[in-house]
């Protein structure tokens, strides 16, 4: 893929999706603190730690993680990041998330980035795309990826706590993946 890409959002402005870099560490930063907690509550880690945000930026050659940001008037609007395995009985099935600022949601910036993460899967020749996601916290989400034919292939019922401590069913959503996007 060439970067950076720009796309054009529902609202006819424009952002530009790149890999994460040395130097947006502050950006990045500044994005998380934007992000409204229940959002950051169903990240595997706590965004608002420097050191989580740190170790993200030590581990920027890594193979296993590719990381893409959207960028709008110099901020990061977007930020969405593919996870793979390397080894093992799951090598072959790629994780992803996807979080966008709440002032760009609904404008298909979500679409963009999650179409680059899917491009990206098909190239490193991954099959399968995965990704668990909470019932009445990532509704937004379930729906998003049920458009790029995601389906649900396990139900975990009461598996997750929120903030309040109230429990959510968890939906593991699954996509096969082809070698391009003429064999859909
Ligand atoms: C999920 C998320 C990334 C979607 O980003 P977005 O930029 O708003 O998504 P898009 O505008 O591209 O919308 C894509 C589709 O998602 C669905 N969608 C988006 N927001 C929705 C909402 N609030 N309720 C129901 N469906 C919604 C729609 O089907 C939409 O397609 P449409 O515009 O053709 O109707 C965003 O809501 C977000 O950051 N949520 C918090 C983090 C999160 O839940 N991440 C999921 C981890 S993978």
């Amino acid at each position: 893929m060439s970067y950076p890409k720009e796309c054009v959002l529902k609202d006819c402005e424009e952002a530009a999706i790149r890999p994460l870099e040395e130097g947006d560490e502050s950006l990045l930063t500044q994005f998380f603190e934007t992000i409204p907690e229940d959002d950051r509550w169903c990240m595997r880690y706590d965004t608002t730690r420097p050191s989580v945000i740190k170790r993200w930026f030590e581990n920027l050659a890594s193979d296993n993680v590719f990381a893409i940001v959207a960028v709008c008037n110099n901020a990061i609007v977007g930020h969405g990041s593919l996870h793979t395995r390397g080894f093992g009985a799951t090598k072959h099935v790629g994780r992803f998330r996807v979080i966008v600022l709440p002032e760009f949601r609904n404008k298909r910036l979500g679409t963009w980035i999650l179409l680059d993460l899917i491009q990206a899967a098909m190239d490193k020749g991954l099959e399968a795309l995965r990704a668990d996601l909470i019932v009445g916290m990532e509704d937004a989400a379930i729906e998003a990826v049920r458009k790029f034919d995601f389906f649900k292939r396990a139900e975990l019922k009461n598996y997750a706590v929120d903030p309040q401590g109230e429990r959510h069913d968890m939906v593991v959503m699954v996509k096969r993946l082809h070698k391009g996007w003429s064999d859909f």
